[in-house]
């Protein structure tokens, strides 16, 4: 089977690279001719942990191949349509880039064509496809798959090769039958295949964000709770998640959720919700507490901070693992300490050049922890990297003046902390 992936973003260099691993032959088309003369040389352009690796492999192998040629959308025989579907004003996903592939595929697929959706996209979406191809191409017939992804950055390889389950909207019986096919390698792992209708695979995906980020703000406003009456967050999310009906993922407390999917989704699903009548109270409250949250979030900083001071910001990205930037609370963190007159030095593993929102005479970025410490007033940990979280505390007894730390992932032992005579704030614990 030959497959053609449209759109190189994550979720499209992923799948690329994972369907190469399953053995099929693969080209992911993408419209950026820089970026698809970096992957043809075995290089990434974002960081993934075991993607470059996997990427050079199936390139070698010969199964693998990155083209700006739209030849390629009659090459193959499956299309999988993975485009960006970006946030509208007003809260709807742009269909734009899924709009421009669908019309490239009908302009050059000679032949039919299965057109698979791993794009997130709103509910009705498969039908808007078929019916556009049905208009744009008559004379072909095509078949349409829904088949969200539900990877993580910074585990993105591993989610796509071992996942909790697969589900596949179709819509037709031979949809289902090349849907079956290309899952093979894990089906025959004994991985679930939730085979449903188009629809219902659309909603799954967000319904499935929009509980693990309502399951977020949750642990959230339980952790402000903590902080007024002396409990410990962390005690709190063990104890309701050994309750097997409930579990401990996706309850640790922090400075708000970000990244490319949860902030957009959650949007969407409301949107989509309000549209047809069918308000989500829960969904609403979701993005209002986590927008609330983060833009609170620089008071635990400014409360013990005089104007001028400078703060190291330990970790800019939305979480560990990943270069995304993208709605991360760092954002808002520094955008309100920088109105409040403070410098800001920024450390982050990933982050080696200041980009927008960045930009400004009061930001400046440390290469390692250890200047980014010696030169701050206050320590704030935003993200949780593995490097942070190997980190002696010593440091700051070390390196500052008056040591004092704000801890938004919870990484240090408050009680060491106390030990060592550092200020320390964190999340839904006792300030030590
Ligand atoms: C998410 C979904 O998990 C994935 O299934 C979907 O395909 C894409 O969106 P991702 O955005 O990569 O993945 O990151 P994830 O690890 O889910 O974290 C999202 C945000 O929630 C991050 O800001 C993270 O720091 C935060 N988070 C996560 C918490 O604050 N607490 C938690 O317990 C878990």
């Amino acid at each position: 089977m030959k497959i053609t992936v449209v759109g190189t973003g994550y979720v499209g260099l992923v799948a690329g690279a994972c369907l190469a691993e399953f053995g099929l032959n693969i080209c992911c088309l993408d419209k950026d001719a820089g970026k698809i003369a970096l992957l043809n040389s075995g290089k990434i352009h974002i960081h993934e942990p075991g993607l470059q690796e996997l990427v050079q492999h199936n390139l070698s192998a010969g199964r693998l191949k990155f083209s700006t040629d739209s030849s390629n959308l009659d090459w193959a025989d499956v299309l999988i349509i993975a485009v960006g579907t970006p946030q509208s004003d007003d809260g709807s996903a742009d269909l734009s880039f899924l709009n421009g592939a669908i019309s490239d595929i009908a302009t050059h697929a000679k032949t039919d064509k299965t057109i698979m959706i791993k794009s997130t996209v709103p509910l009705g979406t498969a039908k808007m496809v078929s019916d556009k191809l049905k208009l744009l191409a008559p004379m072909l017939n095509f078949d349409i798959i829904s088949n969200p992804e539900f990877l993580r950055e910074g585990s993105a390889v591993r989610d796509f090769l071992e996942p909790d389950r697969v589900v596949i909207g179709y819509n037709t019986s031979k949809a289902k039958e090349v849907a079956a096919n290309i899952y093979k390698p894990l089906s025959s792992k004994g991985i679930p295949i939730t085979y449903t209708k188009n629809t219902t695979a659309e909603l799954i995906k967000y319904a499935a964000n929009s509980y693990l980020a309502m399951r977020i703000a949750f642990i959230n406003e339980i952790a402000d709770i903590c902080e007024e009456v002396d409990a410990d967050i962390e005690e709190v999310a063990d104890g309701i998640g050994q309750d097997k009906r409930i579990g401990r993922h996706y309850l640790r407390a922090g400075p708000g959720y970000g990244g490319s999917c949860f902030p957009k989704d959650t949007l969407a699903l409301n949107y989509a919700a309000e549209k047809i009548g069918t308000p989500s109270k829960l969904v609403q409250a979701t993005i209002l507490s986590n927008e609330l949250r983060k833009e609170k979030m620089a008071d635990k900083i400014l409360n013990n901070l005089k104007s001028g001071n400078t703060v190291a910001i330990m970790g800019l990205t939305f979480k560990a693992d990943t270069d995304d930037l993208r709605d991360s609370p760092s954002i808002p963190i520094i955008k309100t300490l920088i109105e409040k007159g403070c410098k800001i030095i920024a450390y982050d593993p990933c982050i080696k050049i200041l980009c927008e929102p960045f930009i400004h005479e009061n930001i400046t970025l440390a290469t390692s922890i250890e200047e980014a410490v010696e030169k701050a007033d206050i320590v704030a940990f935003v993200t949780e990297w593995n490097e942070f979280q190997l980190l002696d505390p010593k440091i700051f007894i070390n390196n500052m003046k008056n040591p004092l730390v704000v801890d938004y992932r919870n990484i240090f032992d408050p009680f060491i902390m106390k030990n060592l005579g550092v200020k320390y704030i964190s999340v839904g614990r006792k300030n030590a």
